[in-house]
């Protein structure tokens, strides 16, 4: 079986208001792209990694791999107008069979089982999306001066990464474009398929405002505490 990552880092980020695009921030002093294609290099079924980038930044992403002496091999796709035409094009650049998993490259704390549970579920079952409950009560807005409490029970809150078998991924990618496509589990749903919830992650946050990046650095400071100065 071979196994596939289609880690899109096509936008940009505009959230973050920082004049670098964020997948570049650098996180424990190291790009966030670069965490987290170490996170999925890290994992025993050997995957292969395409990195979906705008063709501007090309250039850009082979100078830092240089300066940061970044050996990790992984094939650089052009990114599209939207997430979903980003994901698109990593798809079409592979000709096998397989499980494919689907990643924001702005999540780079994603665990290692994670991952592993991600691609032996949708091996099992076809499609696996992580995600996690919400912790806040929730509301639907009925119109602009109505609302409803929603049983929070019945929520899920969507991350990455979200794992298909490659077949049943690029059927749902034959549909024309949505702006009710925000994730891939919302492309798959629209072709028919089930999907197959895994348990996500807190810490697999996606940087999307300051906070966010700030959070990051924490946890990951948590993760690899700095050495310790000897006191004197
Ligand atoms: N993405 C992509 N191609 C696009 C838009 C988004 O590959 N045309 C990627 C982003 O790089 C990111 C992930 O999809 O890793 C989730 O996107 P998000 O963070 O929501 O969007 P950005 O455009 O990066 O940020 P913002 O909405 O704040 O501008």
């Amino acid at each position: 079986m071979k196994y596939y990552a289609i880690l899109v880092a096509g936008g940009s980020g505009s959230r973050m208001n920082n004049a670098i695009a964020k997948q570049f921030l650098l996180l424990n002093g190291k790009p966030i792209l670069m965490h987290t294609i170490e996170a999925f290099h890290k994992s025993v079924l050997n995957v292969e990694i395409l990195v979906v980038l705008n063709i501007q930044q090309h250039d850009y992403w082979k100078s830092l791999c240089t300066s940061y002496q970044f050996h990790i091999p992984h094939q650089i796709i052009e990114g599209g107008s939207q997430r979903f035409h980003s994901v698109k094009n990593g798809l079409s650049a592979i000709h096998d069979e397989g499980i494919v998993a689907v990643h924001d490259a702005v999540r780079p704390l994603v665990s290692a089982e994670l991952i592993l549970n991600s691609f032996e579920t949708a091996r099992k079952y076809g499609t696996a999306v992580a995600g996690i409950p919400p912790i806040d009560s929730i509301r639907v807005i009925k119109e602009a001066d109505r609302n409803e409490a929603l049983p929070r029970e019945q929520v899920m809150l969507i991350q990455t990464p979200q794992t298909f078998k490659l077949d049943i991924l690029r059927k749902a990618y034959e549909q024309p474009y949505s702006e009710n496509f925000t994730d891939d589990a919302s492309v798959v749903e629209k072709a028919g398929f089930n999907i197959t919830l895994v348990t996500g992650e807190r810490s697999n946050l996606k940087i999307t405002w300051p906070e966010d990046f700030e959070i990051a650095k924490m946890l990951l400071k948590k993760e690899a505490p700095e050495i310790q100065e000897p006191e004197l």
